[in-house]
């Protein structure tokens, strides 16, 4: 989704500007652009495509500023192109403005606008409207016009605004999409996420609805709705500016994939105490109100949604209470049954996905209590919870969600593993054993990231499949839809995911020579069920790569191939199972010359409906 930067301070606005949009480019973006304020006039720079572009644009002009504001641009409203892309300006070009978000009335606004104020657009977006609203509103007070412009508008908004009259000023607007304040020494910045400010700043202010900040360069003002000042605690962010580089990987997708034994270590570690008793933090139930529960929704999208299936499955198993999951853009439109003995647990990476936030206020709305599995530390999401659980992966930046899964699948099993003790659903022993076989978890993942190489030459075999179905049963099928998606968005290959069973009632037409299908049969107690699915493909012509347990070797005698995870009780198998999936969807895709972390169409933080 589109990405905001602005700076105001001393030293050059454009180079800080352009360094800031890159650290946001995993979001997904279209085009970019940059206004300065260049001796009291804003020049305005912005193209379609990627930021190299505009750098070609402007990298012989001069462009002397400090103060400025920039955006990549995931288009909404209007194609990508050189003139939808922000900032826009008003009629006269003396206001600016970039923009994370929908203004829902803009057509009401356009109409009102051109009719009442003669005003001609130049875009098809609805992000112009707000720059000529303040343009109208605009009296000598940037801070006072973009007040009374925000009053007209409906939607979700991150704005970041300045003002040729004003050159010392940026002032900045949140409502739903996610803005920090990053503090500096002489400076400050606005931007829509922490990685693009941590080369500068580790002390931020974390904007909240419905805010308006002014800044200069000596100083930061906080206000609410009604304009009046408010105070916030300074936000310092402790972990690693490294953490968002590639640090010698090709891309950010296969060292995040890397990094999940380190994940997986902390989001257990840090839970448990000296003498190996495991503590929750952030999440404040006593055992009164778990016992209470009467069920649980876990709502999220796309990977977060798949480790929501697992979910299910663990809590329904070790805590003995129904779960229902769901997709968080039907959840909040279907009137869901959710009453104060609900559960609610959204899951979500960036914390920040508009769906999830929607449906998660709909549940509070009705009396549920809400907890959320989060990985952005002080993210919308997390704010909004009754209790925060963090997956503490680290910074994520590869559009395409690897360690966030695995870590919100170690939270899913804690959270299992402690409902179920409080629920007296589950002894302490078998408690224990979970607890014991979860601690192996870094190290097996650590055995499956050794067999990369022989992963890379299964891609080579596989990459020039036009279409793929993956099938497991039982957890495995969870796996297999996360396979499946893993492997679509980022390499574009027909990938579709099924439960082995459902096969033979419809979809089983698809198979035909040569098509390619991913097995899963990590269950054991599936095993069996799982080798008669293989077979029915295989008897229709499918060239089948099996994933098994190492033990599990008769599975050899069904399939092309054979990709074999260590040894590990059924529950805990999807940490593990997905591991060579991502692998091989990220091979697949690097043999297909695809743009990996940053695939055509998508962004990392969804933060429109
Ligand atoms: O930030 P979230 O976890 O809420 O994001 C949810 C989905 O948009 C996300 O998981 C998406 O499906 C990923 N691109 C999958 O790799």
């Amino acid at each position: 989704m589109c990405g905001i930067v602005g700076y105001v301070g001393e030293a050059n606005a454009k180079d800080i500007i352009i360094d800031g949009l890159k650290k946001l480019e995993y979001r997904g973006y279209d085009s970019s652009g940059i206004a300065l304020n260049v001796g009291g006039r804003l020049v305005v720079r912005k193209c379609k495509g990627r930021i190299a572009n505009l750098e070609n644009m402007i990298a012989e002009e001069e462009l002397s500023a400090t103060v400025g504001i920039g955006h990549t641009r995931w288009a909404t409203h209007g194609a990508p192109s050189d003139v939808n892309a922000h900032p826009h300006t008003n009629g006269d070009g003396s206001i600016a403005v970039i923009h994370n978000g929908i203004i829902e009335n803009f057509v009401e606004l356009k109409e009102w606008l051109a009719r009442d104020y003669g005003v001609q657009f130049r875009s098809e977006t609805d992000t112009e409207v707000i720059a000529h609203l303040i343009g109208i509103y605009y009296n000598g007070d940037l801070l006072d016009a973009v007040y009374k412009a925000i009053d007209k508008m409906r939607g979700a908004y991150a704005l970041g605004v300045i003002c040729a009259q004003e050159p010392d000023k940026i002032v900045a607007v949140r409502k739903e999409s996610p803005l920090v304040v990053g503090l500096g020494n002489n400076c400050n910045f606005i931007a829509s996420d922490i990685p693009a400010l941590l080369k500068h700043v580790r002390s931020l202010y974390l904007i909240e609805n419905n805010e308006v900040v002014l800044l200069t360069k000596d100083q930061v003002k906080l206000f609410d709705a009604n304009r009046k000042e408010i105070h916030r605690d300074v936000f310092h962010v402790t972990w690693d500016a490294d953490a968002a580089e590639k640090e010698g990987y090709d891309h950010f997708m296969i060292k995040e994939i890397h990094e999940q034994p380190k994940g997986l270590y902390e989001t257990l570690h840090r839970r448990i105490d000296e003498d190996g008793s495991v503590r929750l933090d952030g999440i404040n139930m006593s055992k009164d109100e778990i016992e209470k529960f009467s069920k649980v929704y876990i709502v999220a999208c796309g990977t977060a949604y798949h480790a929501g299936l697992v979910g299910k499955y663990i809590i329904e198993k070790l805590a003995k209470i129904p779960v229902e999951v769901d997709v968080a853009s039907e959840f909040r439109y279907r009137d869901p049954f959710v009453d104060d003995k609900t559960l609610f647990i959204a899951i979500s990476q960036s914390g920040e996905t508009l769906d999830t936030l929607a449906a998660l206020r709909e549940a509070k709305r009705k009396g549920a209590r809400v907890l959320s599995v989060v990985n952005v530390v002080g993210s919308s999401v997390a704010r909004e919870s009754d209790d925060v659980f963090y997956t503490w992966a680290g910074p994520e930046i590869a559009v395409a969600s690897t360690k966030a899964y695995t870590t919100q699948l170690m939270c899913m099993y804690l959270i299992a593993l402690y409902m179920g003790k409080e629920r007296g659903t589950l002894g302490s022993d078998a408690y224990n054993q979970y607890l014991n076989d979860l601690k192996e978890i870094p190290d097996l993942i650590q055995k499956i990231l050794d067999q990369e190489e022989a992963i890379y030459e299964i891609a080579k075999k596989l990459y020039k499949s036009q279409q793929v179905f993956f099938i497991g049963r039982g957890l495995d099928s969870s796996v297999a839809y996360e396979g499946s998606l893993k492997l679509k968005e980022i390499s574009y290959t027909n990938s579709f995911a099924i439960a082995a069973g459902e096969l033979k009632h419809g979809t089983i037409a698809l198979i035909e020579q040569d098509t390619l299908v991913i097995a899963l049969a990590t269950q054991d107690f599936l095993f069996e069920k799982m080798l008669s699915n293989i077979q029915e493909v295989k008897a229709r012509g499918a060239y089948v790569l099996g994933l098994a347990k190492e033990n599990n070797t008769t599975i050899e005698r069904q399939s092309d191939r054979v990709i074999y995870i260590p040894e590990c009780r059924d529950e805990l198998t999807p940490m593990l199972s997905v591991v060579p999936l991502q692998i091989l969807a990220y091979y697949i895709a690097k043999l297909r010359g695809c743009d990996i972390d940053k695939p055509k169409n998508l962004a990392k933080s969804v933060t429109v409906e």
